[in-house]
């Protein structure tokens, strides 16, 4: 399967976000990533449901929602409303991981766990089969335009093997700090999704930019 690009909305410019959005609809991006942060399980507040609404208004490809969140089981339906097509929660957030990724399959969306650098693959491995996406931080979640942390290599290929014979379709998407630099690596390595933010929004033309990401193998 060739590669998916995501740009992520959260480095957008929020003042014309409708402009960015037009962007990445005629870009060869193939998902919107949207973060939601709450300041409690993140040190940082992003937006909330009526950006989401906006955003999904105007985006013609899926939107993939990462949930920066605690106890999201109280807002799946909610995302899900305001157009989320992909939900990921994060491991170190829910207490009852498997209940929720089964929440958010019964609503007819792709389920996804995000891991925090700290948190080991090998937590996975009693749910793996009941993913459909594993979202790899590259980075401590909360900003943006930080540094890519080596040692995300190592857990792609982790995952992939762990994955291998059980789930197939499983898509490994990294999160942060994701370039042209290790995009090649990464890809190689076994990621399916590359998730980039200032990549693309600091780029001269975006657009190349996300043709340049995808265009990579
Ligand atoms: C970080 C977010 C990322 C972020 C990636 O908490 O989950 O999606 O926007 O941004 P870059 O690509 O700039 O690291
Ligand atoms: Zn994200």
């Amino acid at each position: 399967m060739k590669h998916l690009i995501a740009p992520s909305v959260l480095s957008a410019d929020f003042a014309n976000l409708q402009r960015d959005i037009e962007m990445i609809n005629r870009s060869e991006a193939d998902w919107f990533h949207i973060d939601i942060m709450d300041g409690v399980f993140v040190p940082n507040i992003s937006f909330g449901f009526p950006v989401l609404k906006a955003i999904h208004k105007h985006a013609t490809k899926p939107l993939d929602v990462h949930l920066m969140i605690v106890d999201p089981d109280r807002y799946l339906h909610d995302f899900k409303s305001a157009g989320a097509e992909n939900i990921t929660v994060h491991i170190e957030a829910c207490t009852h991981l498997h209940r929720t990724l089964s929440a958010i399959r019964d609503l007819g969306c792709r389920a996804g766990v995000a891991v925090n650098p700290h948190t080991s693959v090998s937590q996975l491995e009693d749910v793996i089969e009941d993913l459909d996406i594993v979202c790899l931080m590259s980075v401590n979640p909360g900003f943006g335009g930080q540094k890519y942390i080596e040692r995300t290599y190592k857990k792609i290929k982790d995952l992939r093997a762990m994955a291998a014979g059980r789930n197939e379709n499983l898509l490994i998407e990294i999160d942060g700090g994701v370039s042209n630099e290790n995009a090649l690596k990464l890809i190689e390595a076994g990621a399916d999704v590359l998730v980039a933010g200032n990549a693309v929004f600091s780029a001269a033309d975006p657009v190349l930019e996300i043709a340049s990401l995808k265009g990579i193998r």
